[in-house]
């Protein structure tokens, strides 16, 4: 029987399906992520890998495998922990889950556009704390969202899934991307600009943007000066895309009016940290991808891949075909 090792549990019933197409199937019990040592120790003997984006995946993982590991499944679509060429050297495949979480993450972004902008969870804490007294035409105002102009930053596919929702509220969208996608530009009416004019031009800025060298803290003091007074800052894309220190600099001294962050640098990021104490900052933990439909979709995902690499078929959504 091959073994495979889960570092968390997965929701629907993919796991217990691998079960019983006769795969030994282990998971990590706990919520949070298996301690290094612990995790070196627990993929040894695995033919199958199913990760998580906490989980470091490199050259000394895949060898604490053994020779036999030959595939890891990475559930989300991001693959900035796994080391791919390290798996490329070593002949083993990794495949993700794009395409399948791009709406329920697009649906956040705009989520947290929203709450940002209409001050939804500081009217909330405000009503908790028993603060409304009476209705007030200077109460809790905020910049509209019907009308603005909306600047997203990487246009693939969560990014025109977000420039739609934008649509939708009768935004002009500009985006900025290393090349034009003229097809989408033209379904959406957006408009390709640079990243300087973007962030001089949107009165929201939305990160859709891999994390890559490149892109780590793309949005940094300079940048994040540049941007239009009033803005409103959203990331559901990776944290360290946004330079920390940075953004609560241009919240409390510069342009930006609110943040909304899906995604933080560090994360997970402590209670007592700065960015929770600013009233217009709203942050979930990580959760651009928790639909409820979604996750098991992305949890039939990864296990179809990883039994279509053991039993020798190819996989429908590979990173690294060695
Ligand atoms: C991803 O898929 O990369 C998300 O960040 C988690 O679903």
């Amino acid at each position: 029987m091959e073994r495979v090792f889960v570092t968390r549990n997965l929701p629907g019933p993919a796991l217990d399906e691998l079960r019983q197409a006769g795969y030994q199937v282990e998971v990590w019990p706990e919520f949070t992520a298996p301690p290094r040592e612990v995790l070196l120790a627990r993929v040894r003997g695995a033919a199958g890998l199913i990760t998580m984006l906490e989980d470091r995946v490199d050259a000394e993982l895949m060898d604490a495998a053994g020779p036999q590991l030959r595939v890891i499944a990475q559930y989300a679509v991001g693959l900035d922990n796994v080391d791919l060429e390290a798996a490329r050297k070593r002949g083993i495949v990794v495949t993700h889950t794009p395409g399948v979480l791009t709406d329920a993450t697009a649906d956040l972004a705009f989520a947290l556009l929203a709450a940002a902008a209409r001050r939804v969870v500081e009217g909330h804490d405000y009503v908790r704390r028993g603060e409304w007294k009476t209705w007030h035409p200077e109460l809790l105002l905020g910049p509209e969202l019907h009308g603005a102009t909306v600047g997203v930053v990487g246009f693939g596919r969560i990014g025109q899934a977000f420039a739609r929702r934008a649509r939708g509220f009768e935004m002009k969208v500009l985006y900025a991307s290393r090349r034009p996608k003229p097809e989408a530009e033209a379904a959406l009416a957006a408009e390709h600009v640079g990243l300087d004019e973007l962030l001089a031009r949107a009165d929201f800025v939305s990160l859709h943007t891999p994390l890559t060298p490149e892109t780590h803290r793309l949005m940094n003091a300079e940048r994040l000066a540049r941007m239009k007074e009033g803005a409103v800052l959203v990331n559901t894309a990776r944290g360290k895309v946004v330079d920390t220190e940075a953004l609560l600099n241009a919240l409390e001294h510069g342009p930006l009016f609110a943040a909304g962050l899906d995604v933080t640098d560090p994360e997970p990021l402590p209670a007592d940290h700065p960015l929770l104490g600013h009233p217009r900052v709203v942050v979930t933990p990580h959760i651009g991808s928790a639909g409820l439909r979604t996750r098991r979709r992305m949890a039939e995902m990864v296990t179809h891949d990883l039994r279509a690499v053991l039993e020798g078929r190819a996989p429908k959504h590979a990173a690294v075909l060695p």
